[in-house]
């Protein structure tokens, strides 16, 4: 890894309008668990598969059994930034870094500083009534038992997207037009599975593209590096200049 680093680093010198596309595998090292890796959620037994419970027609259907997988599964209220969370930031802060392009919800690039954060699949900072559209933050599902209720009565939805929705069109475009303007496009953490989050990459024509994973993904052989370790490891050890 330590070769790969030192060209990440040259690459990072000499990127102007960095884009960082990120998915689960970027928390890990905050302690939270991917999805597809060997030991992630989605490889765990339960009575229906996650990707069900984490459906649309799941949570309309079976409110209860969803909010319960949601707040056993999904929020992690004592996760911090990692590594590559603080790293990205200081990028920010130095003016290099133009985005961050995750599929994660769990808020840790906002929670680290960042502000420029297109955030996919949605956070779970945010709640709304799905009745008299009023917000919550991640108090009012953390804060209360089956399903959360407004109090105009109506049941208040994260504001994350669930299988069978679509993508909110603003992210979608704020994303697509930071990837296509980067010199440096950093891919880590991410399978490369879903679409379709996993499709924006390919609006990437910039110069240098790098991939980070400890496996292999579709992006490695259109990539300028790939560097197969964990990404919090590797960002830590670059120096912003
Ligand atoms: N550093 C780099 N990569 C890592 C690390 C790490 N520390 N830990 C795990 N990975 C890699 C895994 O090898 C895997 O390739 O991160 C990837 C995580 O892939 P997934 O679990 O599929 O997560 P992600 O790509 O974010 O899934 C996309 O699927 O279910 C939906 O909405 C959900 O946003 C999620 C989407």
């Amino acid at each position: 890894m330590t070769h790969n680093v030192k060209t990440l680093q040259e690459i990072i010198d000499k990127g102007r309008r960095i884009v960082f596309f990120g998915g689960a595998g970027v928390s890990t090292e905050s302690g939270i668990p991917d999805f597809r890796s060997a030991d992630g959620l989605y490889n765990q037994k339960y009575a229906y598969p996650p990707e069900v419970i984490l459906s649309d027609t799941f949570f309309y259907s079976k409110p209860e059994e969803f909010f319960k997988f949601y707040r056993e599964k999904m929020i992690f209220p004592n996760a911090r930034p990692n590594a590559a969370h603080k790293k990205l930031f200081e990028l920010e802060q130095a003016g290099k870094l133009r985005g961050i392009v995750t599929q994660n919800i769990d808020g840790l690039h906002r929670m680290a500083g960042n502000r420029l954060v297109y955030e996919l699949h949605g956070t779970i900072y945010e709640n709304t009534c799905l009745n008299c559209g009023r917000k919550y933050g991640l108090d009012a599902i953390m804060n209360s038992e089956g399903v959360p209720r407004c109090e105009c009565g109506g049941v208040i939805k994260p504001d994350v997207v669930l299988y069978g929705e679509s993508l909110d069109k603003y992210t979608i475009m704020g994303a697509c037009r930071e990837i296509s303007q980067a010199d440096v496009l950093i891919v880590a953490g991410t399978s490369l599975a879903v679409q379709p989050a996993a499709s924006f990459i390919d609006y990437f024509g910039g110069r240098e593209l790098v991939v980070i994973n400890p496996d292999a993904t579709s992006a490695d052989e259109r990539a300028t590096l790939v560097i197969r370790g964990r990404v919090g490891e590797a960002m830590e050890k670059i120096v912003v200049r």
